[in-house]
């Protein structure tokens, strides 16, 4: 069996962007690289978890022994992280960068460009991280938020507004950190407490993040 301090524990981790396709050869999508989930789901299998790790389409490879799960659109996201919930989960990580609106229709056919200016139709996506926090079974939950201004602020909301035992805060406005980048700057905040993280890398970062998870999910379990 492995060992380790999160031995025994299953995690479902989401990482990456989503695309939310307007015709056959075009999408919608972010700058996510997945590169924060995927550092967390390797950190999560190092102190010995069962990981799943639900992935939009990013170009990075899976971390040694963590099952990847590919997606596309933010409504995959949310069946395929509800299956993965399904299953049995202690500890769920939201690090997706998931699309707010999708077209509300996807053309059967390339749009043809015309003279004329165009506008699409927006429809809200389901959001998957405050759905898996309203179970009844919720395993303990993070959230991640990634603002460009008042972090504290936005990142508390989200703690509070969508049920979430933790949520980490990106301030993504400085250049070289947060998206797409092998580097970030954290601040986690749970409902007593909170810890700046970095600074640094994201493997760093995740390993620091995991060990806080792992002593709040033994205080949650009464351990
Ligand atoms: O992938 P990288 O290049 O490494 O970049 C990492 C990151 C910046 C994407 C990551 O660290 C991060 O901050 N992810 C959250 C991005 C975000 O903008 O979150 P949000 O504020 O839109 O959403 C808040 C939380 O709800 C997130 O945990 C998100 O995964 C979740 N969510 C949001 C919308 C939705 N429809 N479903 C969700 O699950």
């Amino acid at each position: 069996a492995t060992k380790g301090p999160l031995a025994g524990r299953r995690v479902v981790i989401t990482a990456g962007p989503t695309r939310e396709p307007i015709d056959p050869v075009r999408y919608i999508s972010n700058y996510s690289s997945g590169k924060m989930g995927y550092a967390l789901a390797s950190a999560a299998r190092m102190a010995g978890a069962d990981v799943v790790l639900v992935s939009g389409p990013v170009s990075i490879e899976a971390p040694a022994g963590v099952e990847v799960r590919g997606v596309t659109t933010a409504q995959d996201m949310l069946e395929c992280a509800s299956g993965a919930v399904d299953e049995g989960c202690d500890l769920f990580i939201a690090t997706a960068a998931v699309a707010d609106y999708r077209p509300d229709s996807c053309a059967g056919d390339k749009i043809k460009k015309t003279d004329e200016g165009m506008s699409l139709s927006l429809v809200r996506n389901p959001d998957t991280l405050a759905a898996i926090a309203a179970r009844a079974d919720a395993p303990f939950t993070v959230g991640f938020a990634a603002e460009t201004r008042d972090v504290e602020h936005y990142a508390l909301d989200k703690l509070t507004r969508k049920k979430l035992n933790m949520i980490v805060a990106n301030d993504v406005s400085t250049p070289g950190l947060g998206f797409n980048s092998d580097s970030n700057a954290v601040i986690a905040f749970w409902a007593q407490g909170q810890e700046a993280i970095g600074p640094d890398t994201k493997v760093a970062i995740a390993q620091r993040l995991m060990a806080l998870i792992g002593e709040h999910l033994k205080s949650k379990a009464g351990a």
